[in-house]
């Protein structure tokens, strides 16, 4: 089997600065990958370059095996290739079935057809109601989204990831702001999810890495510091030095 997603020496610079240099990644079907790292190793800018809002200086991406570096972001997730929201993005007074709508609707190129009847899009009603059914959303569809838990909007942006029909999810701090005791609600949803489905997920979280991740890819100044299994990744001491901000 090859790999799904292959990113070949993604190299980025913000003037003088080195945001992706060289950076290599390969993630098979079903990859459960953890990006972890320094604040301003690259992290958010990996996922930029990946799902296409930064624009890559030079490197290569290939999503089962098709070159979709010069893809624009919507054609990207309408190849399957999806990244997480920010509910920031969304809008507190609509309800969460709406916002489901006009998120998906930006994402996947369709900002044309949905403004005349986003409600009435028969395979959009079916995509998000599926998707918050499968996260156990569904009865919170009609609430407004700034009226439920924290927790709860974080799952929100979650469902509006697979309403768009991913492949691979790619999921930068999805636990951000989540309290501690209830970080265990997204790793849960995430593990229900199919097992093809493959994930890149950042956070700083360790405990919650080593819960989710099967492998790991230590990043620091826009390189690939280590890379490897969890367990000999987070004990590596040159790993904990540089993810203390102390590496070479
Ligand atoms: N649009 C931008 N213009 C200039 N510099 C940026 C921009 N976005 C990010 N950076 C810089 O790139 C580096 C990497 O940022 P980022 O990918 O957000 O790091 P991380 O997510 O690992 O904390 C940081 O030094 C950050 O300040
Ligand atoms: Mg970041």
């Amino acid at each position: 089997m090859g790999a799904l997603l292959i990113a070949d020496r993604l190299t980025k610079n913000f003037g003088a600065l080195r945001v992706a240099d060289q950076l290599c990644l390969s993630l098979h079907t079903g990859a459960r990958h953890a990006v972890i790292g320094p604040n301003g190793a690259g992290k958010t800018g990996l996922v930029g370059l990946l799902s296409g809002t930064l624009r890559l200086d030079a490197g290569s991406i290939l999503l089962d095996q098709r070159d979709i570096t010069r893809l624009p972001p919507d054609a990207r997730v309408r190849a399957g290739l999806v990244r997480s929201f920010q509910v920031t993005n969304l809008f507190p007074n609509l309800r969460v079935r709406e916002n489901m709508f006009l998120a998906i609707a930006a994402a996947s190129g369709q900002c044309g057809s949905i403004g005349r009847a986003a409600g009435r899009r028969a395979d959009l009603l079916v995509a998000t109601d599926a998707a918050l059914d499968r996260l156990k959303l569904l009865p919170l569809a009609h609430r407004r989204l700034g009226e439920i838990a924290y927790g709860q909007q974080r799952l929100v942006e979650l469902a509006l990831t697979l309403a768009l029909h991913p492949r691979m999810l790619l999921l930068d701090e999805p636990a951000a702001g989540i309290p501690g005791n209830e970080t265990h609600l997204l790793l849960d949803a995430i593990e229900a999810l199919p097992a093809d489905l493959a994930f890149l997920l950042i956070d700083h979280d360790m405990q919650l890495v080593r819960r989710f991740a099967r492998a790991i890819t230590v990043m620091a100044r826009g390189r690939v510091l280590a890379e490897g299994a969890p367990d000999d990744i987070l004990s590596d001491p040159l790993v904990r030095a540089a993810y203390l901000g102390a590496g070479p």
